[in-house]
């Protein structure tokens, strides 16, 4: 329904399927990295991204190759380059190496510091970032709101299972947080407000969205340098100290 109404309105809405169009969008003559490539789907986006032309093609992810994901490597003669590692990972980031085109979909939700996988997608996104998460409706009245799913109530959990729109399993929603099941769990619940706040803050502009009532496509360009704080050496440390001691404004908060 709500689908419905939001096309008849002449909007713009996203749906999974319209990711492989995104890709052929992007990938043509531009590296490509696929983050979070093989569950359900054995790399057919790093795939569709080498058959749209892209100059080279890297699939990552924390499993795998599934056995269809070398099968078709092999009934392609594919270059497509599997990398096995966390993406947020300073060694797999570089592994990975920076590429133009950046492709994430269905993984930020699956991290419990989203904020710091989406700065180590900047950190290897050179012109375009293809982002897509669940979310969850926006809360009146509370921007940049966010839900942490691990260890709510029974009830409260049940709230989040999307089960009447098809999804057959959530791990950490359907049933119980399971810690061992690490990035198989979903962490986050974050509205379209708090989604896109920390996207800005991790370093890019969002240039199009494709909004859905549980799910938000962004495509993004990196704007600037992705958020760090710089240690200070100990001889600037001690002088930073002194004119905050000076200032006197530092009190207990
Ligand atoms: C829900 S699936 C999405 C698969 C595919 N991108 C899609 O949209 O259909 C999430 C995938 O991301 C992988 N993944 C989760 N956390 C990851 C991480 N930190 N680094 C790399 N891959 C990760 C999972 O193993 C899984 O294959």
């Amino acid at each position: 329904m709500w689908r419905y109404l939001h096309t008849r309105r002449g909007r713009k809405v996203g749906e999974y399927r319209r990711l492989a169009d995104l890709v052929r969008q992007h990938a043509r003559g531009n590296s490509f990295a696929d983050v979070g490539c093989m569950w359900g789907v054995n790399g057919e986006h790093a795939f569709i991204a080498e058959e749209a032309g892209a100059t080279a093609v890297t699939a990552v992810d924390v499993f795998g190759p599934t056995p269809e994901f070398e099968a078709e490597h092999t009934r392609r003669t594919s270059t497509v380059r599997f990398i096995l590692g966390d993406v947020a990972a300073p060694d797999t980031l570089d592994r990975i190496g920076v590429v133009d085109v950046v492709f994430c979909a269905g993984v930020l939700y699956h991290h419990p510091s989203p904020y710091d996988l989406l700065v180590a997608l900047r950190r290897i996104c050179a012109k375009t970032l293809i982002l897509r998460t669940s979310t969850i409706p926006e809360v009146d009245g509370l921007p940049n709101a966010a839900v942490y799913f691990p260890l709510l109530p029974d009830p409260a959990r049940h709230l989040w299972n999307l089960r009447s729109l098809g999804v057959k399993w959530q791990a950490g929603i359907t049933a119980p947080f399971e810690p061992r099941d690490g990035y198989g769990n979903w962490f986050w619940g974050l509205t379209p407000s708090c989604l896109r706040s920390l996207v800005e803050t991790a370093g890019f502009r969002v240039e199009a969205t494709e909004p859905e009532p549980f799910a938000q496509t962004l495509v993004c360009t990196p704007v600037s340098v992705a958020f760090s704080h710089r240690l200070p050496d100990e001889v600037e440390a001690r002088s930073m100290a002194a004119a905050i001691s000076s200032a006197a404004i530092a009190t207990p908060a």
